[in-house]
């Protein structure tokens, strides 16, 4: 008998075909994600789970079922699984790091760009028929070129963006808790400075945290204060990073140029306000969706549970701790 797997959304072919050969699979085919009452009962009697970022896998889910074998999350992120119950059943948590890097580093940079250049303003407004002829002062924007991009969070996502402004000849400031000689080495040349400091010398900032108790709100009223008027704030990391009540705030009253969001708060709601504002370039988390990565993301999320359940090691484990006894 193949053991049983559950699956919380659709993933593309190839990953499915993997599951298919190895698992008895269920899979959720409604266009919506679960609630918690549907994961509950879904995860019942299974051995793997195989879940996405906007899946809530808090203790109640892992209570249902202490014996599952494996939570396999098709996402870098696992602020979404509660790791504390899962290692209380001894049950490994997987994720999908450096797959997505490349690719979400690409969108960080589409964000700067657009917002910046306000590509998705003028976009709109030409399709709107209101182009009447060359302008010398339509839809002037910032810079990207020769500017100051403050990295926070140099982790693997937060390099490969601070690698992209070479080309752009810009200069690099970061934080983070760990020095980062890679970026910190020619031709990069980045500087490891204090959080004000980032803010207030930055032209454009940059989120690549992972989403902690440390970090929920980590740029809020007080922060984004200290931005310049000119500066953009880009977010491809976690929603609650930002205070957002606090950023349309700040966006309504011009205290920054713009933001360039790909995740929210209150995720998939928006708050009240943001979707209103010209100085935002808004994408639904879809920073990592490329057709090669995601496919390779979900792959690797089949992987992790393959290996699980037949007792190797996942291919990345966030607690590896409850592997081995
Ligand atoms: C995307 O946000 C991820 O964590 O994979």
């Amino acid at each position: 008998m193949k053991p049983k797997i559950y699956v919380t959304r659709k993933l593309p072919k190839p990953a499915l075909d993997k599951l298919k050969k190895f698992f008895d699979m269920e899979i959720n085919t409604m266009n919506r994600a679960l609630t918690k009452k549907e994961l509950v009962d879904n995860v019942k009697g299974r051995d793997a789970l195989l879940c996405l970022l906007s899946d809530k896998i808090d203790s109640d889910v892992i209570k249902s079922n202490p014996d599952l074998k494996v939570i396999s999350n098709c996402a870098v992120g696992f602020d979404n699984i509660d790791v504390k119950t899962a290692n209380k059943y001894r049950i490994p948590v997987c994720n999908t790091p450096g797959i997505l890097t490349e690719t979400t580093a690409d969108m960080t940079w589409a964000h700067m760009l657009s917002v910046a250049r306000r590509v998705v303003e003028s976009d709109k407004f030409n399709r709107a028929g209101k182009f009447k002829g060359w302008d010398l002062m339509l839809f002037l924007g910032g810079d990207v070129h020769g500017k100051t991009l403050g990295i926070i969070g140099a982790g693997r996502i937060g390099t490969a963006v601070a690698k992209r402004s070479i080309g752009f000849n810009m200069k690099i400031l970061y934080c983070d808790n760990r020095r980062n000689k890679t970026i910190e080495s020619s031709p990069v040349n980045a500087k490891k400075v204090t959080l004000d400091r980032l803010l207030t010398r930055s032209d454009f900032v940059s989120l690549h945290v992972p989403l902690t108790k440390d970090t929920v709100h980590l740029i809020g009223e007080k922060e984004l204060k200290k931005m310049k008027k000119t500066a953009y704030l880009i977010n491809t990391s976690r929603g609650p990073v930002i205070n957002e009540k606090a950023l349309v705030k700040a966006l309504k009253n011009k205290e920054i140029a713009g933001a360039g969001l790909d995740v929210y708060e209150n995720e998939p709601k928006m708050t009240k306000g943001l979707a209103e504002l010209n100085n935002t370039v808004l994408t639904p988390h879809t920073a990592s969706a490329s057709f090669g990565t995601r496919t390779k993301m979900a792959l690797t999320a089949v992987e992790n549970a393959v290996r699980a359940i037949k007792g190797k090691k996942p291919l990345h484990v966030v607690n590896p701790e409850v592997l081995g006894n």
